[in-house]
């Protein structure tokens, strides 16, 4: 039986190797080794390929939404609503401003915010919503909107994982105020290291996250505002624009392979469904089993390889004990938690490969 691996980079890395090595020779002979014409190059074509608006480069995902609150003017005390089945860094962004989590629990069909428990939560102190557009997966960011009562509360669109997928021809992050991009090596777009970016299409905010990212200057050696030191790396700004065509064929080929898990996984696994007029980015094909650690291990003896995103809920987490959410707070989060499992999806991945998993899944979950 022919090892699965849950994610492998090389095969790409073959099939672009000759523009690939070309873009990284072409950094090292520029002179510039800090943002510079490489980096705005791919801001360019990154706003472009998500139809106008300003791209602001910078060293990950988790600082893009950290641009993001400080550029609101978000800080201390402040609440920011999200979700528990995310990414760690969803949270520690939050936290690194000084704002205060407030979580919502998911709708279990689709793991995304449960929108019609939003109301509930919004206060006083809430300063911003940041969905989170799990698994490629996206969060009704209109429909959200609407259950805002009213007032214009920012969304910062959490797109690390759905960059290439689209809400009802919209891609994600530009629906609401600003989208925050990981460049991780696993995601749709993933650079050779760290990365990440903000997109917005308001002009002063693009300016205040350019400012904030190089220590919050304008102009050189002078602080405008407290700032930080959070640059893309014109290194992997020259290898995310030698993929960023390539991204809608990446995806294209990521929703075939799960449109194939779909049809060949047998009726009694139950995989998350794809939202309502959702382009899925198809960044994780997930599906809830229970006893989910031992599938895992008869998986893993048959040589596949998976994932589990996300096995602790985060506000059950020592870091975030003091929030004070008890156990059974948020129960289709927690639920999930226990139950969701990741199989290997990359667009390079055989088909051959996702029959071998639906096969082995199948005589491995009763
Ligand atoms: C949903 C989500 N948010 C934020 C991040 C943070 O991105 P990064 O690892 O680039 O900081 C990630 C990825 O790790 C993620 O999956």
């Amino acid at each position: 039986m022919n090892p699965v691996p849950m994610f492998d980079y090389r095969a790409q890395l073959e099939s672009l190797r000759g523009e690939m090595m070309a873009a990284i020779a072409r950094v090292l002979d520029s002179g510039t080794l800090i943002l510079g014409p490489e980096v705005e190059r791919f801001e360019q074509a990154m706003a472009r390929s998500l139809g106008g608006g300003t791209t602001i480069g910078c060293n990950s995902g988790t600082d893009a939404l950290v641009l993001a609150f400080r550029a609101l003017g978000i800080g201390a005390g402040d609440q920011i609503v999200t979700v528990a089945n995310t990414a760690v860094p969803t949270v520690s962004a939050i936290r690194m401003v000084g704002a205060v989590p407030v979580f919502v629990d998911v709708d279990p069909r689709t793991a995304l915010m449960d929108l019609d428990r939003l109301p509930a939560v919004l206060g006083p102190r809430t300063k911003a919503i940041v969905p989170v557009h799990l698994y490629g997966n996206m969060v009704d960011v209109e429909a959200l909107r609407e259950r805002l009562r009213g007032r214009e509360l920012p969304i910062i669109e959490d797109c690390a994982q759905a960059q290439g997928a689209s809400l009802r021809g919209r891609p994600a992050g530009t629906i609401g105020t600003i989208g925050a991009y990981s460049f991780y090596p696993t995601k749709n777009l993933g650079a050779y290291g760290d990365g990440g970016a903000c997109w917005t299409a308001d002009p002063a905010l693009a300016a205040r996250m350019k400012s904030l990212r190089m220590y919050g200057f304008e102009d050189a050696y002078y602080a405008e505002r407290d700032g930080i030191n959070s640059r893309l790396d014109p290194l992997q700004a020259a290898v995310l624009a030698t993929k960023l065509p390539h991204l809608p064929a990446f995806v294209a080929l990521r929703q075939q392979l799960a449109a194939r898990y779909d049809e060949r996984l047998p009726p009694r696994i139950v995989r998350i469904a794809a939202a309502a007029g959702v382009a899925h980015g198809r960044h994780l094909y997930v599906v809830r089993v229970p006893d989910r650690d031992a599938v895992r291990a008869a998986l893993d003896g048959r040589g596949i390889k998976t994932g589990v995103h996300y096995p602790f809920p985060i506000h059950r987490m020592r870091a975030y004990a003091e929030l004070g959410y008890a156990d059974g707070s948020l129960p289709h989060t927690e639920a999930l938690a226990r139950e969701v499992l990741s199989l290997p999806l990359f667009p390079e991945l055989p088909q051959a490969s996702v029959d071998q998993v639906a096969a082995a899944l199948d005589q491995v979950v009763r």
